[in-house]
C-alpha cells in the first residue's frame, strides 16, 4: 500500500444525525474524551452560561442554546483519524445540515431509547439515503427507561426501511440497566455507573452459556439475556458488511453516552468497518481519494468565526491527494491560483494550522469571500464537483436597513452573504427593497445579527406576501420575455444574476407553471 492509501484508508469522516435531545452533544463529548482531544467530560457541553461552548461562536447561538453552525472535530483512537462534522439540531438550520452530510463518508443516527425514531432523525436518514450512506446506530439514554429493545429495532426496520442488526443487547434498562453483551465479540461489558470513567475492556465469554455471566450478573438477568439474544439472532439477519457500506444496513448499539456506555464500542466499530474516505463524483468523473493530485470542494462557509479578525474560513472536504501547507491550488471557478498559507485544522475547541492533511480531512482555508459553496480547488484539472444542495427558500421577507443611508452597505453585506450559502437574496424587478429567503424562520435572527456585527449595518426583517421562490429557465428567450413581462411583479434576480419567480401562493405559483409550460421551475440549484 502506498504511504497515501495508507494514510486515507485511516480515516473515517462521519457525522451525527439526530433529533435535538436526543445526546448528540453529550455524544460528541464522550467521542472527544475517548480520543483524547479533550481532557474533561464537559468541555463540549458546559453546563448553564457555556453551555455549547464549543461552537458558540454566534450571539444568537448562545441566547438560544442551539447550535448554529456545524464544525469539525478531528481527533485520533484506535490507528484511525476520526473526523466528526457537528451538524446542527435545530430544524431551522437543516440546510447547513443537508450540505455538511455531502461531505461524510458515514452517520451515526442518535435515537432516545424512550422516544424512536422521531421527526428530526427521520428527515436527516432520508438525506442519508439518498446518497446510499451507511449509518451506525446508537440508541442511547439506556438507563432511564427505555423502549422495549425488540420494539426499537421493529421501528427502525419498519419507518425506515433499513436491515438492522443488534451489534450489542442491552441487559436491563433504567435503574436496572447493567450493561451489554457485545454480539459481534461474546464479551459482556458491565457500566460503572456515575464514575464518568472510560469502562473498562469488558468481560470475554466463550459465547453466552459462559459460567461467567452468571457469576457477574443477577440469575434473572442471565437468563433474560440468554432468552433475548437466541430470539434475536433467529429474527435478525446476521451484520453483513456489504450491506452496510451500501446504505442498506445498520448496526444498532445500545448505550448511555452520559454514563460513557457503548462509546468505545461504537468507535471500534466505526473504525472497523466504517468506510474511508470515499470517491467523490465531479461533472467529468469520478475522483479516486488516492489519486497523487489534490482536489478538495467547498461544503460550507463560516464568517465570524473570530469575531477580532474579520475572516471567513471555508471549510473544505478533501476529496483526493496529499494537502501540504504553502501549495498552490487552482480555484476552478475564477481561473485564479491561490496560495495555502494558512489552511486551519479543527481540534475540539481549537483550531491550528494544517502542515498537511489527506483526502478525507477537512481543512479550513481562511479567504475574504473568494470561496463559495460548491466551490472546488485543484492543481490545475477543471474539476466540478456535485452534489451539493441548493434550497428552495420557504420564508422571504424583505430586508431593510434602519438608516436608509445604509442601503448600499445592506445590499453588499446580503450580496455576500448569498455568496457564502448562507441565504438566498432577491433583488425585485420592481421596487429598491431586497428579499431574502430562508428554509428556518429563526436564520433571519442569525442574519440580523451577522450583519449588525459584521458590517455594522442595522437591519430589520419585515413580513412579505410571498410565499416561495423557483429559479426560471427557458430554451427560448422569447417564451423567457413572455414569461416575464406577464409576471414583471412577481419577477427578481438571485445574487447570480439568475431569474426568479417568487409567488405569493401555491395557487399563484400553479397558475404560472399551468400558464407558461415551456419555463422550467426549478426549486433548487445546484450551486454555481
Ligand atoms: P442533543 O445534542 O442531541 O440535543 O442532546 P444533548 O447531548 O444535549 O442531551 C440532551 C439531554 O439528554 C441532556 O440533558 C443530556 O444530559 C441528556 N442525556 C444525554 N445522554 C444521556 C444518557 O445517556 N442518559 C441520560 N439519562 N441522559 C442523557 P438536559 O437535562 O437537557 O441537559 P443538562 O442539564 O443535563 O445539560
Amino acid at each position: 500500500m502506498s504511504p497515501l492509501t495508507d494514510e486515507i484508508s485511516k480515516r473515517r469522516t462521519f457525522a451525527i444525525i439526530s433529533h435535538p435531545d436526543a445526546g448528540k452533544t453529550t455524544l460528541t463529548e464522550k467521542l472527544l474524551l475517548f480520543g483524547g482531544a479533550i481532557q474533561l467530560a464537559g468541555a463540549v457541553k458546559a453546563r448553564g452560561d457555556s453551555r455549547r461552548a464549543h461552537s458558540d461562536w454566534m450571539k444568537v447561538e448562545r441566547e438560544r442554546g442551539i447550535s448554529v453552525a456545524s464544525s469539525v472535530m478531528t481527533f485520533d483512537y484506535l490507528n484511525t483519524t476520526f473526523n466528526l462534522l457537528d451538524t446542527p439540531g435545530h430544524e431551522d438550520f437543516s440546510e447547513d445540515t443537508y450540505r455538511t452530510l455531502t461531505a461524510v463518508d458515514s452517520a451515526v443516527m442518535v435515537i432516545d431509547g424512550a422516544k424512536g425514531i422521531e421527526s428530526q432523525t427521520r428527515k436527516l436518514f432520508e438525506v442519508c439515503r439518498l446518497r446510499d450512506m451507511p449509518v451506525f446506530t446508537f440508541v442511547n439514554k439506556m438507563d432511564r427507561e427505555s423502549r422495549d429493545p425488540f420494539d426499537i429495532l421493529d421501528e427502525i426496520e419498519q419507518s425506515l426501511a433499513l436491515d438492522v442488526t443488534p451489534a450489542s443487547w442491552p441487559i436491563g434498562m433504567g435503574r436496572e440497566f447493567l450493561g451489554c453483551y457485545d454480539l459481534f465479540r461474546d464479551r459482556l461489558i458491565l457500566m460503572a455507573r456515575g464514575k464518568g470513567d472510560v469502562p473498562d475492556d469488558g468481560v470475554v465469554c466463550e459465547g453466552l452459556d459462559d459460567p461467567k455471566l452468571d457469576q457477574l450478573l443477577p440469575a434473572h438477568a442471565v437468563a433474560k439475556l440468554r432468552e433475548e439474544v437466541d430470539m434475536v439472532r433467529g429474527l435478525c439477519p446476521p451484520f453483513n458488511t456489504q450491506s452496510y457500506l451500501e446504505g442498506h444496513m445498520t448496526p444498532v448499539y445500545f448505550g448511555s453516552a452520559i454514563n460513557n456506555f457503548g462509546v468505545r464500542e461504537l468507535l471500534s466499530g466505526l473504525s472497523e468497518t466504517a468506510p474511508s474516505p470515499r470517491p467523490q463524483p465531479s461533472r467529468d468523473r469520478m475522483v479516486v481519494p488516492d489519486e497523487s493530485k489534490v482536489s478538495g470542494v467547498v461544503f460550507k462557509i463560516q464568517a465570524n468565526m473570530d469575531p477580532k479578525h474579520r475572516d471567513r474560513i471555508a471549510f473544505m472536504r478533501l476529496c483526493s491527494g496529499h494537502f501540504r501547507r504553502g501549495m498552490k491550488l487552482k480555484h476552478v471557478r475564477s481561473g485564479k491560483i491561490m496560495n495555502m498559507h494558512n489552511p486551519v485544522m479543527f481540534l475540539a475547541q481549537d483550531r491550528e494550522v494544517a502542515e498537511e492533511a489527506f483526502a478525507g480531512d477537512i481543512i479550513g482555508i481562511p479567504n475574504h469571500g473568494q470561496l463559495r459553496i460548491g466551490d472546488t480547488l485543484s492543481e490545475g484539472e477543471d474539476l466540478y464537483f456535485t452534489g451539493i444542495p441548493s434550497f428552495a427558500p420557504e420564508y422571504l421577507q424583505k430586508a431593510r436597513p434602519d438608516d436608509p443611508l445604509k442601503a448600499k452597505h445592506l445590499g453588499r453585506a446580503l450580496q455576500q452573504i448569498a455568496e457564502e450559502g448562507a441565504a438566498r437574496v432577491f433583488k425585485p424587478a420592481l421596487g429598491a427593497d431586497w428579499i431574502v429567503g430562508v428554509v428556518g424562520p429563526l436564520q433571519f435572527e442569525v442574519l440580523a445579527d451577522r450583519i449588525r456585527t459584521e458590517y455594522e449595518v442595522s437591519v430589520h426583517f419585515e413580513q412579505t406576501e410571498l410565499y416561495t421562490a423557483r429559479w426560471v429557465e427557458a430554451v427560448d428567450d422569447r417564451a423567457m420575455k413572455a414569461f416575464f413581462d406577464a409576471n414583471r411583479a412577481a419577477m427578481g434576480e438571485d445574487h447570480d444574476g439568475a431569474s426568479v419567480f417568487m409567488a405569493r401562493n401555491a395557487w399563484h405559483l400553479n397558475k404560472a407553471q399551468e400558464d407558461f409550460p415551456d419555463i422550467v421551475f426549478h426549486k433548487t440549484k445546484e450551486q454555481t
